[in-house]
């Protein structure tokens, strides 16, 4: 056991009492709530030599069980092995610790201790006695426990229903992509006049697809990246349209709740359709470009997308080829909450600006 510590300021110093029970402060702790044990290092295996009445009833043992007895009776069965050792290296090397153990009563039922141990040095620095605090804590541990246990249920319950809802994303854009198939094939030995309707169709399934396989590949539930959704759309129009038009996206990445992405990606598809179909039909000589700019406006916390091509023309350009698929987008812009604006000093620049609170969470009317 150490002993000559030295006794700097900021220990506890004892006289040395010949008489315990004489000693005034002795009363205090007698009448304290705080159970609190008083062991003598100088004894062999650092006997208890006094424990007041608040120890005795917390532990149920008598006083003459307790006396003369090290402290480590308490511990039993399922006591932290790490967490004793770390009491008894501090109490070797005269620390302070402090620690909560599991210990047991003298009917053998359990309870949480916070324990604190400090050493108590006398006048010429010589390691004394040990005072030992032991706090009842079994209902606070037994709260935190059950909110741990509770809170990696929850958890669990969660990683649960987020591996449900991809597996959904997963099997929606399975039977999407299956009904693109189903239509490719009409589209092969269907009517070539109803072909162009056919192709419009598959491209907003496509749409629809390509929503759900980013959720997927993202491992995102109810929300995507709609910058990027973009880029990527464009890309596969862009290629299918390369010989007559080039798409150019510049998009903010900007995440948008499912509920909304699916008709804000419908509405991009068909200003963008309607472009390529009408710089198509016009048959320009030069190559035609269409520009898709997406951008999250901070300024008024609004999304704005415009689309505008180098293939306009001159003179006005009638409504009907602004918007040919008109029905849908009035309808989807209406579900958004959104204006739909187009500016014909501007290359007859479509822009759709939608309130960001509509694109939050739940903020979309199905
Ligand atoms: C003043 C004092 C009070 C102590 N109080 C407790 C206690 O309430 N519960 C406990 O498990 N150990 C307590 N200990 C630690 C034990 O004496 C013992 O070191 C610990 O249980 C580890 O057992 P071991 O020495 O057999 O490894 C106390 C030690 C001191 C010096």
């Amino acid at each position: 056991m150490a002993a000559d510590k030295g006794a700097p300021q900021n220990r506890s110093v004892v006289q040395a009492q010949p008489n315990l029970e004489s000693w005034p402060f002795v009363a205090v702790v007698q009448a304290s709530h705080t159970p609190t044990t008083l062991t003598d290092p100088r004894l062999p295996d650092n006997p208890i030599i006094f424990a007041n009445d608040a120890f005795v009833r917390l532990t149920g043992y008598g006083r003459d069980e307790i006396l003369g007895r090290n402290c480590r009776f308490l511990g039993g069965p399922d006591t932290d092995r790490e967490a004793s050792n770390a009491v008894r290296n501090a109490v070797e090397e005269a620390r302070a610790v402090s620690m909560t153990l599991l210990n047991y009563r003298k009917d053998g039922s359990p309870f949480w201790n916070q324990l604190h141990v400090s050493p108590i040095f006398d006048e010429v620095g010589m390691l004394a006695y040990f005072v030992g605090y032991q706090h009842d804590v079994t209902a606070q541990a037994e709260a935190e426990r059950a909110l741990r246990n509770a809170r990696q249920e929850l958890e669990e319950r969660l990683a649960e229903r987020e591996r449900l809802i991809l597996e959904i994303h997963h099997r929606v854009r399975n039977n999407l992509q299956t009904i693109v198939g189903l239509l490719n094939l009409e589209v092969g030995r269907g009517d070539p006049r109803l072909r162009q309707q056919f192709n419009l169709i598959t491209q907003r399934i496509r749409v629809l697809g390509s929503i759900h396989e980013q959720l997927e590949r993202f491992n995102q539930w109810t929300a995507i990246d709609f910058g990027r959704h973009l880029e990527e759309t464009c890309g596969v129009l862009g290629t299918l349209f390369e010989e007559r038009v080039a798409i150019r996206v510049d998009a903010d990445p900007f995440m948008c709740d499912i509920q909304a992405a699916v008709p804000l990606g419908l509405i991009a598809n068909e200003l963008i359709a309607a472009r390529i179909e009408r710089i198509i039909r016009i048959g320009l000589a030069e190559h035609g470009t269409i520009q898709v700019v997406f951008r999250h406006r901070r300024q008024d916390d609004t999304i704005e997308l415009a689309i505008s091509d180098t293939g306009r023309g001159d003179g006005p350009m009638p409504s009907g080829e602004i918007f040919p698929a008109g029905d849908i987008v009035d309808v989807l812009v209406e579900q958004l909450g959104a204006e739909l604006t187009v500016d014909p000093a501007a290359g007859w620049t479509v822009k759709l600006t939608v309130p960001r609170s509509a694109l939050d969470l739940h903020s979309v009317e199905p």
